[in-house]
């Protein structure tokens, strides 16, 4: 009688139409896996050019998973032909915020900028249907600060998946103290949907991951400036003494040491008194150098391309 009486109370958060803002390294992937669950997808950009990136993205990404799929022999080469076609039959393209006005969940992917999220969010809560809710797949800001602006925090969510989309399992769903019950479980519900295994927290810096996982690699880096182990033993100890696929300083280089910099003195302005936010002298010394990490082929190693060589 509870579920049947909740279940009444809440019709109207199904989830049929997702829309995704911002197809770059994430929302390409959270567009895809929402429409191979059979969702159907419209995904928006803020210009022309993202927009055909975003979709050439999706394309890619969509063959290489069915094709390994026919390796494998999981599927016949016309299965997946006709995979692929009705994938991308689910996806629309739009350059324009209003084609979300009948979406049931919007998630936004668009660059980690308080000042580019807040008038967003302010345009899209007056855009879309009112009952749609809205999920933000920021990694450091806090999801209250653009929440309020929507006009609707008791609809969001943060909605935090991570890189790559298609291979990694996890979502952090992030539930504010406005967030109804019911929304949260038709997230829940469509998180389960895309083959993904939730895990929820509060409105917390980094949420769970992230708040655990960037005080390693800044641990790392500060072991490294004082001189008490080397870039690979550090890398070596975590991977073999600790399980971690991949080791700290690794890690770092693979994410982009802009990108942890960028993070780490966020988080530092905003939560001065949090002793485990720290900004490593080494860090900002790198990036102010151009080296990042992988993506300008040299950081805490020298990389070629997508492997690290040596130490640098
Ligand atoms: P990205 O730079 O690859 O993609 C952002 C996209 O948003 C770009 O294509 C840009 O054209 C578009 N965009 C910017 N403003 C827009 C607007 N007003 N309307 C529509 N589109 C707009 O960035 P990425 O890495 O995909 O990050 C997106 C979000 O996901 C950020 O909040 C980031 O913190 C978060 N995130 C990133 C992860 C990562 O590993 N890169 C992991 C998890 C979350």
């Amino acid at each position: 009688v509870q579920q049947r009486r909740t279940l009444a109370a809440t019709p109207h958060y199904d989830i049929k139409k997702v829309g995704v803002v911002g197809l770059g390294l994430m929302g390409h992937g959270i567009g895809l896996v929402s429409a191979q669950a059979g969702y159907e997808v419209i995904a928006v950009e803020a210009q022309a050019p993202a927009l055909e990136s975003g979709k050439k993205r999706i394309d890619k990404s969509l063959s290489k998973i069915l094709s390994k799929a026919v390796e494998k022999g999981k599927m016949t080469l016309e299965a997946a032909e006709k995979e692929k076609e009705k994938v991308e039959r689910r996806i629309t393209y739009s350059l324009d915020l209003a084609a979300l006005r009948d979406a049931d969940l919007v998630v936004e992917a668009i660059v980690e900028n308080l000042d580019v999220k807040i008038p967003f969010y302010k345009q899209l809560g007056s855009l879309v249907k009112p009952t749609a809710i809205f999920g933000s797949n920021t990694s450091s800001l806090k999801i209250g600060d653009f929440a309020a602006p929507s006009g609707r925090p008791q609809q969001f969510v943060g909605l935090h998946f991570f890189n790559p989309v298609q291979l990694m399992r996890l979502v952090e769903i992030v539930r504010l103290h406005e967030t109804e019950p019911a929304v949260f479980e038709t997230v829940r519900g469509y998180v389960a949907r895309i083959g993904k295994t939730a895990v929820t927290c509060q409105d917390t810096p980094g949420f769970i991951v992230n708040r655990l996982l960037v005080p390693a690699l800044v641990q790392a880096m500060l072991m490294k400036e004082r001189g008490e182990a080397s870039v690979e033993d550090i890398d070596v100890a975590m991977q073999l003494g600790a399980g971690h696929p991949m080791g700290p300083l690794h890690l770092a280089d693979y994410i982009g040491l802009d990108t942890c910099l960028f993070i780490l003195e966020g988080w530092v302005k905003k939560y001065p008194n949090e002793p485990a936010f720290i900004v490593p002298s080494s860090l900002r010394a790198l990036v102010q150098g151009g080296k990042l990490g992988r993506k300008s082929g040299e950081g805490f190693y020298v990389w070629e391309g997508d492997k690290k060589v040596k130490p640098a």
